[in-house]
């Protein structure tokens, strides 16, 4: 009779849990981690890229990846409104910085010539809605930034690929999410082709820099004369992907789509390139990314596996590519399954017992973002990559979950091992 109790209370938690699927955090959860991300976002591109996890997580209508044509509305709808406030209030703060006076200059001051304009896509959207009537400072805002990218005060390699660094020409891989982004959207907004142009130039010269087809992957930082970096860093790659992602898309629902049907169908190549590379290759049973891809003594870093899993989903619903839905799948379910298995989730408001959260919401393990060789303790870009993870599996999802016959098949595999590890704990209640 007790043990009946036992199993009955056991099959009540698992019809409780229903709502929330066996291996899927609940709004409540990512929320929890969108606030460590709010809280701790200080350098330009973490501002950045939470201002894209805004987008992407709750003001779906003002994110690229939504399904409709560019730009967005200039009035907003009520349902937007509450979503934009904290992006709007990330576009206050580059106002109140002075960005929005006369001279060609980044959004805010910055060692990095890229990680400005990862801010650019607020300020944007700022200007096309007249966020709080300000006239045209956030128009010049936008304006300084774009002219800064393009003037003689930012080195430039031979063949135009703007420089990371100001004192010398640098690549970085990170760039691909900082200022092709901001370039594409700038097209859209000011209606004018030549930014869109830009942004593929950009990723293409990015690309012939750093992309290693003998690795199937890209390297981290090349060129100028010191601090360069040859490591097949995860995160680069990840932030490459995901940078290309958002210009494609960016590309495809704005109006000049036709006419860059060339230029899509490259950074489609360049973004499945590296996928296969990097799931083909580089990935084993962990389910996870090495913080250098092809070092089998670096650490299993949480942050990237996160991002790049995001960007499959995105290539699933904005590219029709869902040949690696299977690996992002793999990825999501460690990420996001509890130690004690699927459906025994009781506290939807944080993280109980998790083997990569901590309890108020922490990924780990990740990379530190400031020394990329070593591990490191709250990254808040590790906290962004969570938040476009989850979001772009549920778009992926409301777009008919295209690719998961395949997952199935890789998918069976692992829920045997976490019935198994479901009984077991079962058993040992019983006991
Ligand atoms: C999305 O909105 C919820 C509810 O207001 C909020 O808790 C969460 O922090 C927001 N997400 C991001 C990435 O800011
Ligand atoms: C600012 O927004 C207006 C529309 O309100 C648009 O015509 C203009 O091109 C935009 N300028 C920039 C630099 O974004
Ligand atoms: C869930 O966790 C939060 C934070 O620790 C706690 O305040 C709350 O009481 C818990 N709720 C339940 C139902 O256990």
């Amino acid at each position: 009779m007790g043990s009946f109790t036992r199993l009955t209370g056991i099959a009540l938690l698992a019809l409780l849990a229903g709502p929330v699927d066996a291996q899927e955090l609940a709004e409540e959860q990512v929320n929890l981690v969108s606030s460590r991300l709010a809280e701790s976002a200080r350098r330009s591109w973490e501002i950045g890229t939470r201002a894209q996890a805004i987008l992407e997580h709750n003001a779906t209508r003002y994110s690229v990846f939504a399904n409709n044509d560019l730009p967005p509305p200039s009035n907003i709808p009520g349902d937007q409104q509450g979503p934009l406030e904290p992006l709007w209030n990330i576009a206050r703060g580059v106002l109140s910085g002075g960005a929005g006076g006369n001279t060609a200059q980044p959004l805010v001051s910055d060692s990095a010539v890229s990680d400005p304009a990862s801010i650019g896509v607020a300020v944007l959207l700022a200007n096309y809605t007249n966020l709080d009537k300000k006239d045209d400072q956030y128009e010049h805002a936008a304006r300084n930034q774009y002219d800064y990218l393009m003037s003689n005060a930012v080195p430039k390699n031979g063949q135009g690929a703007i420089s990371h660094k100001t004192e010398q020409i640098q690549l970085w891989s990170d760039a691909v999410y900082m200022v092709p982004p901001f370039l594409a959207y700038y097209g859209v907004i000011t209606n004018d082709r030549t930014p869109l142009d830009q942004a593929y130039e950009q990723i293409k010269q990015y690309r012939a820099q750093l992309y290693d087809s003998n690795a199937g992957a890209w390297k981290h930082i090349v060129g100028g004369n010191s601090g360069t970096d040859d490591s097949f860093w995860a995160t680069g790659n990840a932030w490459a992907a995901a940078g290309m992602l958002r210009v494609y898309a960016t590309i495809d629902k704005s109006k000049f789509s036709g006419k860059m049907k060339s230029q899509k169908k490259d950074i489609k190549n360049w973004v499945q390139e590296i996928h296969k590379g990097v799931y083909e290759r580089y990935f084993d049973g962990e389910n996870l990314l090495r913080n250098h891809l092809n070092d089998p003594n670096t650490f299993y870093d949480a942050a990237s596996s996160a991002l790049l899993a995001s960007t499959v989903y995105r290539a699933s619903t904005v590219m029709g590519q869902h040949k690696y839905v299977p690996y992002a799948e793999r990825t999501r379910m460690t990420l996001f399954t509890p130690n004690t298995g699927p459906w025994t989730n009781t506290n939807w408001t944080r993280f109980g017992d998790y083997q990569y959260f901590t309890t108020d919401g922490w990924l780990r393990p990740v990379v530190d973002p400031m020394n990329t060789g070593n591990q490191g303790q709250n990254s808040p870009e590790a906290q962004a990559f969570v938040v476009l993870l989850h979001s772009a599996w549920r778009d992926w999802r409301w777009a008919g979950e295209k690719g998961k016959n395949a997952a199935g098949r890789i998918a069976a595999s692992y829920s045997t091992v976490l019935v198994s590890a479901l009984s077991i704990a079962v058993g040992s209640l019983l006991l």
